[in-house]
C-alpha cells in the first residue's frame, strides 16, 4: 500500500477537490502564512496523473514562500493547480474556473491567487465572480492591474544585467547571445526588452502560435527544441515550464549564465551545485522571477503606485547581486545562498497571530 504522507513537503495544509463535471482536480497548497496571507498563481493544464499534479502544487507553493521572502514582501506562499485530464471547451473551462473560485472564497482570505501557466487576467475575471476579493491581476477593465507577465519580464531583465555584470564584467546586453526558452507572456516581453538593447536573441518555442510574432523577424534566430541545451550562447533564459535543469542538462549546456522566469527550473536542488562546479552562473529562479507577483501584490494589496512597483521590480538585479556576494563569502552556490537569505527573513519574521 502507498504510504500516506507528503514526502518532502513542509507546508501548512493542502486541499484537493475532485470536479466531476470537468474531470479535473482542484489542488490548493498553502505552504506558509508566516509572512502574511499566502499568495500564488493558478496553474491550469493537463497532467498525466494526480500524483504529478500534487507534486507540482507542493513544489510551486514552496517556491512562492521563498519568492516573497526573498523580495521582502509580506506575503506567504501558496499555489493552485487545476489539473485537467484532457483539454476543455471554453464553456467547461469557465465552469471549472467558477467552481474553483468558490474554493478560494471558502478559504476566506488565507489564499490570494493570480495568473500562472495556463491562465491569464481574463481567467482571473472569471475566478473573481465567485472568489470575490481574493483574486489578483484581473483585467484593467474589471478593475485589476492586468497582466503580470510584463512585470516578471522586467525583473528578469534587471537580474540578467546583474548576472552579466558578474559573469562578463559588464551589465550591458548589447551583442550578448541570449537564448529564450518560451515566448509566453513573460518570454515574449523579455524578447522585446532584449531586442531593444540590441542583444542577439534566440528563441526556442514548441508552440508555433506563440512563436509567430517573431517568425519573420530577422533579429531572432529560432532554435529547435532538441538543440536547445547544446546551443552555444552567453545567457540561457528558461521561461517555460520547470524541471529543465537536471544533471544531464548541465553536461550539455554551452552557456555561462542561466537567468529565466520559469518556476522550479532545477529538477532537484543538487543541480545548483553541479552548475556551480561547471562555472555556470545560475541565478535562483525564485529570486529573479518575482516581478509579477511582487508588483501586482504591491499595487493591488499594499497601496503601491505604478512607479513604486516599477522601482521594486528594478531592484531585483540588486537583490541578485546581494545573493552573489553571500555565495562568494560563504563559499556556497547561489541557490543555497538565496535559500539562506530567505530562511533568515522567515526566521526573524514575527509569527502571524490568530490562526
Ligand atoms: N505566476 C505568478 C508567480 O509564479 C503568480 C502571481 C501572479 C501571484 C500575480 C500574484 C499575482 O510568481
Amino acid at each position: 500500500m502507498d504510504q500516506i504522507d507528503a514526502p518532502g513537503w513542509d507546508g501548512e495544509f493542502a486541499v484537493a477537490r475532485y470536479d466531476r463535471a470537468a474531470s479535473a482536480w482542484l489542488i490548493l497548497a498553502l505552504h506558509s502564512t508566516r509572512l502574511g496571507p499566502a499568495a500564488g498563481g493558478t496553474r491550469l493544464r493537463v497532467y498525466p496523473d494526480f500524483r504529478s499534479a500534487l507534486h507540482d502544487a507542493f513544489a510551486l507553493s514552496r517556491s512562492m514562500t521563498w519568492k516573497f521572502a526573498a523580495a521582502d514582501v509580506p506575503r506567504g506562499g501558496g499555489k493552485a493547480v487545476l489539473a485537467l485530464s484532457r483539454p476543455l471547451t471554453p464553456e467547461q473551462r469557465e465552469g471549472l474556473l467558477m467552481r474553483y473560485g468558490t474554493l478560494v472564497a471558502e478559504l476566506g482570505g488565507r489564499f490570494y491567487t493570480g495568473p500562472d501557466v495556463g491562465t491569464a487576467p481574463l481567467d482571473m475575471d472569471v475566478v473573481a465572480r465567485t472568489a470575490g476579493p481574493f483574486v489578483h491581476a484581473r483585467t484593467q477593465r474589471a478593475g485589476g492591474a492586468g497582466d503580470s507577465g510584463r512585470w516578471t519580464a522586467l525583473g528578469v531583465h534587471s537580474a540578467m544585467r546583474a548576472a552579466c555584470a558578474a559573469a562578463f564584467g559588464s551589465p550591458s546586453l548589447r551583442e550578448r547571445r541570449v537564448l529564450v526558452q518560451g515566448a509566453g507572456s513573460v518570454g515574449g516581453t523579455l524578447i522585446d526588452l532584449l531586442l531593444g538593447e540590441d542583444a542577439q536573441v534566440m528563441l526556442c518555442e514548441i508552440d508555433p502560435q506563440a512563436a509567430a510574432p517573431w517568425r519573420d523577424d530577422a533579429r531572432v534566430r529560432v532554435v529547435e527544441p532538441a538543440a536547445m541545451l547544446d546551443t552555444p550562447c552567453d545567457v540561457l533564459a528558461p521561461c517555460a515550464l520547470g524541471g529543465v535543469l537536471d544533471l544531464h542538462a548541465v553536461q550539455r549546456l554551452r552557456c555561462r549564465v542561466v537567468v529565466g522566469a520559469a518556476n522550479n527550473q532545477l529538477a532537484h536542488p543538487q543541480v545548483a551545485a553541479a552548475l556551480h562546479a561547471h562555472g555556470i552562473l545560475y541565478a535562483p529562479d525564485f529570486v529573479v522571477n518575482s516581478g509579477g507577483a511582487v508588483a501586482i501584490t504591491g499595487m493591488e494589496a499594499l497601496g503601491w503606485s505604478v512607479a513604486e512597483a516599477e522601482a521594486q521590480v528594478c531592484r531585483i538585479g540588486e537583490r541578485l547581486s546581494a545573493v552573489l556576494g553571500r555565495a562568494r563569502d560563504e563559499g556556497i552556490d547561489l541557490h543555497q545562498a538565496a535559500l539562506r537569505a530567505a530562511a533568515d527573513r522567515l526566521r526573524i519574521a514575527p509569527r502571524e497571530t490568530g490562526n
